[in-house]
């Protein structure tokens, strides 16, 4: 591909940019990066990274909030170390991803264990290190969190991952809070849900979270589901169970091709 000779650059991307026909990455030639460290070669921007964040605090700005990092977006230890010293929390889906947050020097208070296939040892092992909350996806993993906490002598923070059924906007495989997506305890069926966490001996139930898909590009779907959401927690808090916070995904989309995300 010819680059144009002006310095420009890329949508949505300020620290990566075509200047003199070479494309650059935080004012540094990627050709003078392969030169030296060979190919293929994966260059991340951390003033992007951190620009990124920034725009996410700044909208919480005043709020009490925890922001989490997706491990699955980039597991490099060298990028989870730039989010876990800006305070960041993260959002795993393995044990691997445990280790890598603990490796990284994250704190184990702020990860989220989400995910549908959590086995007892990873249960386990984020219980021994304390972690900030287990999102349940389903009620028989609540059964089986419940005797590993037991068998542990721990009560294990959970929040369940209630699927909104809204429609997101986005490309059909990667929407996740339709009722025909895999993911989360159906609507109707929550309260019940709720009331069974309540009723485990091993489980703490402490919030409620949603996750509706990636790559959104307009604002109506989450306003969409956080009604839902907050329906859902005036009745399980009419149940005597409350709630001390909402796990609310997912991700804002990027500027691909004119995409005018918020
Ligand atoms: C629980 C959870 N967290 C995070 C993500 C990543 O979402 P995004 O890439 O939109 O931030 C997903 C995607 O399906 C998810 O299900």
């Amino acid at each position: 591909m010819n680059a144009p000779a002006a310095s420009h650059t890329l949508p949505g991307q300020p620290h990566i940019a075509y200047q003199n026909n070479g494309l650059m990455v935080e004012g540094v030639r990627l050709s003078d990066l392969a030169q030296e460290y060979g190919t293929p070669l994966f260059v991340y921007s951390k003033a992007a990274m951190l620009s990124a964040l920034a725009a996410y605090q700044r909208g919480f700005a005043g709020r009490k909030a925890q922001i989490c990092y997706a491990m699955k977006a980039n597991s490099s230890l060298a990028v989870l170390q730039v989010f876990a010293d800006a305070g960041c929390g993260f959002d795993i889906v393995s044990g691997g991803e445990l280790a890598r947050v603990l490796a990284a020097g994250g704190d184990p208070a702020k990860v989220i264990f989400s995910g549908v296939g959590k086995t007892r040892a990873e249960m386990q092992q984020a219980l021994q290190i304390g972690i900030g909350c287990f999102n349940v996806e389903s009620e028989a993993e609540l059964d089986v969190l419940s005797q590993v906490a037991v068998k542990a002598g721990k009560k294990a923070p959970v929040s369940l991952r209630v699927n909104p059924n809204v429609d997101p906007k986005t490309h059909p495989y990667i929407s996740t809070g339709l009722k025909g997506n895999k993911f989360g305890i159906a609507h109707e069926d929550t309260l019940r849900a709720y009331r069974h966490a309540a009723s485990l001996p091993g489980l703490h139930v402490v919030g409620i979270d949603c996750h509706i898909g990636s790559q959104i590009t307009e604002t109506t779907p989450y306003l969409d589901a956080m009604d839902r959401v907050l329906d859902l927690v005036a009745e399980i808090e009419a149940a005597g169970i409350p709630i001390h916070h909402i796990d609310f995904g997912g991700g804002l989309g990027i500027n691909y091709n004119g995409d005018t995300p918020p």
